[in-house]
C-alpha cells in the first residue's frame, strides 16, 4: 500500500504550495483534489447544467470522463485530451464549485478516483475531506489553516500574478468566506479538522516553516529519502 500524506483546510491556507514542496522533497506525487471538483464544475457550466440543481449535477457528473496521469511530480488531469489550465481557477468557477461539491454522487465519484491514485505510488493529497473521508486511516494527516485576512491576501495576489482576475482583497475575502461556509456546513464530508490530525496555523509562518512542520511529523520510516531545501 502506498504512503498517503493527507492535508485539508480552507481556501488560501497554503495547502497547494505546502503539498507541492513536501511532495518534491519526498518524491511523492502531489494530488490537488480541489481541481477535480473544479473540473466537474467547469464541465457543468460548459454544458449549461444548472449547478443549483443537485439531481442535474449528479446525472451529468456521471458522464464526465477525467483522465489522470503522473506528470512532473503531480497527477495531471485531462478532459477529452485537454488540460483545463486556468479555466478552472476563475471567479465564476469559484462561485459554482462549492455547490457542485455538495452533491453526494460527485463526491463519491471523486473519492473513488482519488483512492485509485495510490496505484501510481506515494502521494501528498490536499483538499477538504482527505483526512476525514478519503484517506482517514493515513498516519500523516494535517489540518492547515490561517486567518481569513491572510488567506484572502494570498488568493488575491495569486489571481493577479496568474492574470486570472483583479479583484479587491475584500471581494476575494467575501467569496472565500462564502465557500468556507458551504464547504463546512454541507451534509456529506464537510470540511472539519479530523480527530487525530495535526493542526497548523500558517498565518504567521513562512512556507518553509510549514513544510518543516509537516516533514517533522511524518512517520520515521517515511523520512529516509527527504531531500533538503
Ligand atoms: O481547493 P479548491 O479551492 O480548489 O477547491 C474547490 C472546491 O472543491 C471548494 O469549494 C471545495 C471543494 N472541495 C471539496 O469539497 N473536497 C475536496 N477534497 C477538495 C475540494
Amino acid at each position: 500500500m502506498a504512503n498517503v500524506i493527507a492535508i485539508d483546510g480552507p481556501s488560501g491556507a497554503g495547502k497547494s504550495s505546502v503539498s507541492r514542496i513536501v511532495g518534491e522533497r519526498l518524491g511523492y506525487l502531489h494530488v490537488d483534489s480541489g481541481a477535480l471538483y473544479r473540473i466537474m464544475t467547469w464541465q457543468c457550466l460548459e454544458n449549461r447544467v444548472d449547478t443549483s440543481d443537485p439531481r442535474a449535477v449528479a446525472d451529468f457528473a456521471a458522464t464526465v470522463e477525467i483522465e489522470c496521469c503522473p506528470e512532473n511530480g503531480a497527477i495531471a488531469y485531462y478532459v477529452k485530451g485537454e488540460a483545463p489550465g486556468n479555466r478552472i481557477r476563475t471567479p465564476e468557477i469559484n462561485a459554482h464549485a462549492s455547490p457542485v461539491a455538495t452533491v453526494k454522487e460527485v463526491r463519491d465519484r471523486i473519492t473513488a478516483i482519488l483512492r485509485g491514485m495510490t496505484a501510481y505510488g506515494n502521494l501528498v493529497v490536499e483538499g477538504r475531506d482527505i483526512t476525514t473521508a478519503v484517506f482517514p486511516d493515513s498516519p500523516a494527516r494535517f489540518y492547515l489553516t490561517a486567518s481569513a485576512e491572510a488567506r484572502a491576501a494570498r488568493r488575491q495576489k495569486e489571481e493577479v500574478e496568474k492574470g486570472i482576475a483583479n479583484q479587491s482583497a475584500e471581494t476575494v475575502k467575501a467569496s472565500l468566506l462564502a465557500r468556507d461556509k458551504i464547504d463546512s456546513t454541507r451534509k456529506y464530508a464537510p470540511l472539519r479538522k479530523a480527530d487525530g490530525a495535526m493542526e497548523i496555523d500558517s498565518s504567521d509562518l513562512t512556507l518553509e516553516q510549514v513544510v518543516e512542520t509537516v516533514l517533522a511529523a511524518l512517520p520515521a520510516e517515511w523520512k529516509s529519502g527527504i531531500l533538503s531545501a
